[in-house]
């Protein structure tokens, strides 16, 4: 009888795939790309771009009619990325003006943006309520006033909703937690009404649509999203009894999780807590359904009438659908601990988070894919800094100490670091004189397409006046 393969752990039938030993995306041979285009190479799949807009769309309306999926374009704002989410249906937010000037160049409508920002200068605000996009989302109660004395400089009304800190703890990275009174975010809960009354005495420069939580990134569990809408649903009720205003949208945010942690033998490394929410699986349509339940017991269902449900997910988006292939560059033993290290092409500045957060990529060998992986190594990257490792240099128990590969991984294999489409191209530097690398989109046609061109040593230098 024919053995049945194990798929690997990481394998994602008709995207991640193996032909020949080789790693495939969408069925393009990554060994082949990379010989075409050089390392470190960022691949990005528009096909699974498109597929995770309309499945997150179509999950959350069935549960509620009304949905806006703003994508959160800090997570990759390269032009071919939001071309895609835009042609697959998606909405965007914005967190500056440069942002903004991204999106309407890719030709959002104006009811599709929203932007956020903790530190919006007059010139973004203005942007923002000239092109009179959907909803800025006031920070403070200080950028109320400043957002109306904008808007009234240029006789318009500004749209706006109103962010609140609640304080809720998720499971996430500390980083990234972005509910929590003790974070920078937002206006406080007792200010609120303060400041939904200020919007409304300004109703010729201030047009009240909606109120806004983002509670953090890579949120394991469905609670806290739960516990954010009905902070918001208390605000929009009470703001109805008392004013008869109504909220057109209730903004709940971005952090829906990436699973980073596919099933291998590493992960028992890591701390158990880190585990859970690298590997969580949040299914969109119970996110919804615990919110509306949460708040509906208190009441005024009929409210949820004409309300538009705003999701701002980056992560959840573009996180899976990318990897950075990257080669081989050195190759050392050390006797004394016995340990070989391989040292590649990519360190943290192509994956800041790795760094930053010690966030956990899978890595694998895209050359010899088919391969056991079994023999641990150290892994490192190129830069000139002790930090620049694939593992957790404080030892603790954030990383595994060392990587599974083939045995006698060498200097020209080629790995990958998976599920870096989210936070890594932003994030890029040209620390150590590394020119930025290219970015390739394999195009639901199967065409290869260049999406950003790799930087050359001239480009290092294009902005230095000396
Ligand atoms: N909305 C707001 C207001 C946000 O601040 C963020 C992310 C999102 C939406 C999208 O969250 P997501 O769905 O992607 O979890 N640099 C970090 C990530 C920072 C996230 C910042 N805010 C990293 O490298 O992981």
């Amino acid at each position: 009888m024919r053995e049945e393969r194990r798929p690997h752990p990481w394998q994602v039938p008709g995207h991640l795939e193996t032909r020949a030993d080789h790693l495939t995306v969408d069925s393009i041979d990554t060994v082949k790309l990379a010989e075409q285009q050089g390392t470190p190479l960022y691949v990005f799949s528009e096909k699974r771009i498109a597929d995770n807009i309309r499945y997150l769309r179509s999950a959350v309306e069935s549960v509620h009619p009304r949905v806006k999926i703003c994508y959160a374009s800090k997570a990759n704002s390269n032009m071919a990325v939001l071309d895609a989410v835009r042609r697959a249906g998606g909405e965007i937010e914005v967190n500056s003006g440069g942002e903004l000037f991204k999106a309407k160049t890719i030709g959002f409508r104006p009811d599709q943006i929203v932007f956020n920002g903790v530190s919006k200068t007059e010139e973004e605000i203005r942007d923002a309520i000239e092109f009179g996009i959907l909803a800025i989302n006031i920070d403070s109660l200080y950028e109320l006033e400043q957002t109306a004395r904008v808007a009234r400089s240029i006789a318009k009304r500004a749209n706006v909703a109103i962010r609140i800190v609640p304080e809720i703890i998720t499971g996430s990275h500390i980083g990234l937690q972005t509910g929590l009174l003790s974070s920078k975010f937002g206006v406080s809960p007792s200010q609120i009404e303060e400041a939904f009354k200020r919007a409304l005495e300004a109703k010729d420069a201030i047009n009240l649509t909606g109120a806004h939580i983002h509670v953090g990134s890579q949120t394991p569990d469905p609670q806290p999203f739960a516990l954010a809408f009905a902070e918001m649903w208390k605000f929009l009720v009470s703001l109805y009894k008392k004013t008869g205003h109504r909220l057109s949208h209730i903004n709940i945010g971005g952090g829906l999780p990436v699973n980073y942690l596919s099933d291998t033998p590493m992960a028992d490394e890591i701390d158990q807590r880190e585990r859970q929410m690298l590997r969580a699986e949040l299914d969109p349509q119970q996110v919804l359904k615990a919110a509306l339940e949460e708040a509906c017991v208190q009441g005024e269902a009929e409210l949820l009438e004409g309300l538009t449900i705003v999701f701002e997910p980056g992560r959840r988006i573009v996180g899976d659908t990318g990897l950075l292939l990257t080669r081989v560059c050195n190759i050392k033993h050390r006797p004394e601990t016995g340990d070989t290290w391989l040292l590649t092409d990519a360190g943290y500045s192509l994956a800041l988070s790795m760094a930053m957060y010690k966030w956990y990529y899978h890595l694998i060998s895209a050359s010899r894919a088919d391969e056991a992986h079994v023999t641990p190594f150290k892994v490192a990257g190129p830069l000139c800094d002790s930090g620049d490792v694939y593992f957790d240099l404080e030892r603790g128990a954030r990383l595994p100490n060392y990587r599974l590969l083939p045995e006698q991984t060498n200097v020209g294999d080629l790995l990958a670091l998976l599920n870096t489409g989210a936070y890594t191209l932003d994030q890029a530097s040209q620390y150590n004189g590394r020119p930025i690398p290219a970015a390739v989109m394999v195009k639901e046609t199967g065409e290869i397409k260049v999406i950003r061109r790799r930087q050359t040593y001239e480009d290092l230098c294009m902005q230095d006046v000396w």
